[in-house]
């Protein structure tokens, strides 16, 4: 062990080696502090340390964990005391924004939010936004091909990304940075790293699609009192707003109630009363500063008039629409309650109210004051689904108490396996997804046959075997060996 150590120090340097005891001192991740576990942790400055260090591991027979920002949600960052963690965040820098090519080349350990100042002071725009935007780095997006709030608009992050360079887990180095937005010249290897978690290579950059800057910015929040006036509202805007819709994220009820509840949160005040069925916030971005403030006001207009929504509040100012969002971002809330179980699944819009009304039936069936907590990015196909089974375990102060994350007791993940049931089993014959965005890690595994049959999952066997032919990379992620 120490002569792999002493290896990985020659590389990169004594100081960028982290022994057992000092990655201790990190959280595990961006919402569980408990100290991260790991043999030792290694900060590579370049693709050409990433690749001796991966070289030096393969020739160990060493597993290797990638660690970008640690915000993911299904513990596929999660690393033991055999594993070393190769951590980016030294790469973390944009190398070159073209503003006429509409690209930019960054590094993997690159903060979401430096990509998007970067890309405004350039008139332009990165099209990925998400909560994490402060913490996350793009390598870690990229290899879970990361969602986010306006996918609805600029697709996922698998549609922002020309070129990718990737470190094999032998140490080859595959530097495809194209920044071509056409390129059919034979296969299109960067898309089999994106969503991969880290399991076939390491991202080490990227080059990143920009488009047009969208300096206008128009946020409403309505209230509905049935799930038709929500399909038939997302139908209205998507025909009247176009191409300026950026979000249409909806919260279900219990959601609204538990992020505007004032004993909670401190501060917020519930733009809208708190009975509605649902809710949606919806934005539209667009550069003419009247004449889209104009179709905004007149779309929720007709909206009241026609009777597709029951209530509304369109944001007069910057921090009105802070506020409206805040009201969406309060997702940590959810994790307070313990245990809770949370879920990001995709299924057909016209499918989702009932599926929401048959797991809370389920779930009261077993647990009479369950909450659930319905929210996401409603025109994604994409909910986010969090199930506490007994909610008056709830975690008022964070200071004093640690909020862990997908640590439970003995009893917890009984009632963890009846949920996953609930929530998991009607997926499959809807079509629908165990993981729309945030990927399958550890925490998903279990349930990929739900969403994926056995020539896909044997072909993603086929292909783990040939880029990592030792199982080294990210090991027992998203499925076992064949
Ligand atoms: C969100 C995360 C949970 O949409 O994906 O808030
Ligand atoms: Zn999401």
């Amino acid at each position: 062990m120490t002569d792999i150590i002493e290896k990985l120090k020659n590389i990169v340097g004594d100081t960028h080696v982290l022994s057992a005891s000092e990655v201790a001192e990190r959280a595990t991740h961006f919402w569980d502090p408990s100290p991260m576990i790991a043999k030792a942790l290694v900060r590579p400055a370049n693709t050409s340390e990433v690749s001796k260090v991966l070289k030096t591991c393969f020739d160990a027979n060493q597993s290797v964990v990638t660690h970008g920002g640690v915000t993911g949600l299904a513990d596929g960052e999660k690393s033991t005391d055999n594993d070393i963690v190769l951590s980016l965040e030294r790469m973390n820098t944009i190398e070159t924004v073209d503003a006429v090519n509409r690209s930019m080349t960054v590094q993997a350990g690159c903060i979401l939010q430096t990509i998007h100042d970067a890309a405004n002071e350039a008139g332009l725009l990165y099209g990925v936004d998400l909560g994490a935007r402060g913490s996350c780095t793009i390598g870690g997006n990229i290899s879970t091909n990361a969602g986010g709030l306006s996918v609805l608009r600029y697709g996922m992050t698998r549609n922002q990304i020309l070129g990718l360079e990737v470190v094999l887990a032998d140490g080859t180095v595959i530097t495809a940075l194209n920044s071509l937005i056409k390129n059919n010249a034979g296969y299109d290897l960067k898309q089999m790293f994106i969503g991969a978690e880290g399991t076939l290579g390491v991202v080490t950059r990227a080059v990143l699609r920009l488009r047009s800057a969208t300096p206008t910015r128009n946020t409403a929040i309505v209230a509905f009192d049935n799930f038709n006036q929500v399909t038939d509202t997302l139908a209205e805007v998507s025909r009247n707003l176009n191409a300026n819709l950026n979000a249409f994220e909806i919260l279900w009820n219990d959601f609204y109630r538990l992020s505007t509840n004032p004993e909670i949160t401190g501060t917020s005040r519930a733009p809208l009363d708190r009975d509605y069925y649902a809710y949606a916030i919806i934005e539209s971005r667009g550069a003419s500063l009247e004449a889209d403030s104009q179709q905004f006001q007149n779309t929720f207009e007709s909206l009241l008039e026609k009777e597709l929504i029951t209530d509304a509040v369109i944001a007069k100012s910057d921090t009105e629409q802070q506020d409206i969002w805040q009201i969406r971002e309060n997702v940590d809330l959810t994790l307070r309650h313990k245990p809770v179980f949370d879920y990001d699944i995709s299924l057909p819009v016209n499918t989702m109210a009932s599926y929401v009304e048959e797991i809370t039936a389920n779930t009261r069936k077993q647990w009479p004051d369950a909450v659930v907590f319905a929210y996401g990015h409603l025109a994604d196909c994409n909910l986010h689904i969090s199930i506490s089974p007994t909610p008056d375990n709830f975690i008022h102060n964070t200071n004093e108490e640690t909020v862990k994350i997908h640590s439970y007791s003995v009893d917890d993940a009984k009632k963890n396996d009846i949920v996953n049931k609930i929530v998991f089993q009607p997926l499959q014959a809807m079509g629908g997804s165990v993981s729309a965005e945030h990927g399958i890690g550890i925490l998903k595994k279990k349930h990929l046959h739900y969403s994926r049959n056995a020539a896909e999952i044997s072909t993603m066997q086929l292909l783990k075997k040939s880029l990592d032919p030792k199982g080294l990379l990210n090991p027992g992620k998203i499925f076992d060996p064949a």
